[in-house]
């Protein structure tokens, strides 16, 4: 089965079910897992922030940052297709107490001005003040879009004028970087929260990480914990997540390559995409997708429904070239021009 439903289906390599048999571990909720204590210094040295933090889940490190950043009442800004505001249970409100203005856009990014037009910070009582904006990089519902630098430091620069925290929600945040051909360090650097990943592109079975400044980062460690998110010999986990940081980043590119194909031959065969994909997540717009999925299935290709004419394929780390040219055929065959439905 080749299985495009999204990156999170990526399984741990031999060599990071290795590194995972190996790991030195401890009690991280003592702060005493030597290898989780190694990541989270890896990765701040990284991305050039001054801590780290390993959560279990990207939703719980965007909560966290949300949480370690904003107080119940306040209100946050964010893309109407942010994962925190579409596929997180509501927790902004539920958890946080906080309430969401949102920019409409169809790649999911916003821009400085349309931030800016939805801050408040007047002393009215009627009004919720705005703490906290979170930008989406890669974004999930648009199609695998990514800020240019440029795009972010424009947000930035709005933040730190108006006394805002800056959040970037990051889950794909290595796409990103290799998209913009830029290190993921700059990427992050008008950010003063930016949450990653291990178990998506990077193929880690579970594991994000939260970086920001030190005090942040200690608050965040007090939210992880009131979350149940404290995890005793997490340093199984951080080995895999060590593993993909050294080994497996550079592979992303591949998975970019490899949506570009399947694109490229669709549109050859006069499919429509309404969104770019820029990166690993391609939205493709069908006919019927109930069909378009129970065909490709019968052909041992795997896609989400995403409404009910459009469907969702993601490349990853488990999908080779071999295993791309034979989803290229079978969506020939229930997509293209021969397609009796199509
Ligand atoms: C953009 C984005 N943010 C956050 C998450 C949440 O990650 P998790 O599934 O680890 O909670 C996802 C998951 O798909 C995502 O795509």
């Amino acid at each position: 089965m080749i299985d495009l439903r999204s990156d999170t289906v990526t399984l741990p390599s031999e060599g990071m079910r290795k590194a995972m048999a190996d790991a030195e571990v401890g009690d991280d909720v003592y702060g005493e897992d030597p290898t989780v204590n190694r990541l989270q210094e890896y990765a701040a040295e990284l991305l050039e922030k001054e801590a780290a933090l390993l959560l279990p889940t990207g939703t719980m490190a965007n909560l966290a940052a949300f949480l370690s950043q904003t107080r119940p009442g306040d209100a946050v800004i964010l893309s109407e297709g942010a994962h925190p505001y579409h596929y997180e249970s509501g927790n902004l409100a539920m958890v946080g107490g906080l309430m969401t203005r949102t920019v409409t856009d169809p790649f999911g990014k916003m821009t400085a001005d349309q931030v800016a037009a939805l801050v408040v910070q007047a002393d009215d009582p009627h009004y919720a003040h705005t703490t906290l904006v979170s930008i989406e990089n890669t974004t999930n519902r648009g199609g695998g879009a990514y800020y240019q630098h440029g795009e972010i430091e424009g947000i930035g620069r709005l933040c730190r004028e108006r006394g805002l925290r800056l959040h970037c929600d990051g889950a794909r945040l290595f796409n990103a970087a290799a998209a913009a051909n830029m290190e993921a360090r700059f990427l992050v650097q008008p950010c003063d929260t930016v949450c990653f990943c291990l178990s998506k592109g990077l193929g880690a079975p579970a594991g994000s990480l939260l970086l920001g400044d030190r005090e942040t980062i200690h608050r965040a460690l007090r939210f992880r914990k009131m979350l149940g998110g404290g995890m005793r010999q997490a340093g199984i986990l951080a080995a895999a997540g060590l593993y993909a940081l050294e080994h497996h980043v550079d592979d992303l590119a591949d998975d970019h390559r490899r949506a570009r194909r399947l694109r490229t031959a669709l549109e050859g065969e006069g499919v429509r995409f309404t969104l770019p994909s820029p990166t690993n997540i391609l939205y493709i717009e069908v006919d019927d997708a109930a069909r378009v999925v129970r065909e490709l299935r019968e052909r041992e290709v795997r896609v989400l429904p995403h409404g009910a004419r459009r469907v969702r394929a993601v490349f990853h780390r488990d999908v080779d070239d071999a295993a791309t040219e034979k989803a290229v055929e079978a969506f020939k065959e229930v997509l293209g021009k021969g397609a009796a439905s199509a």
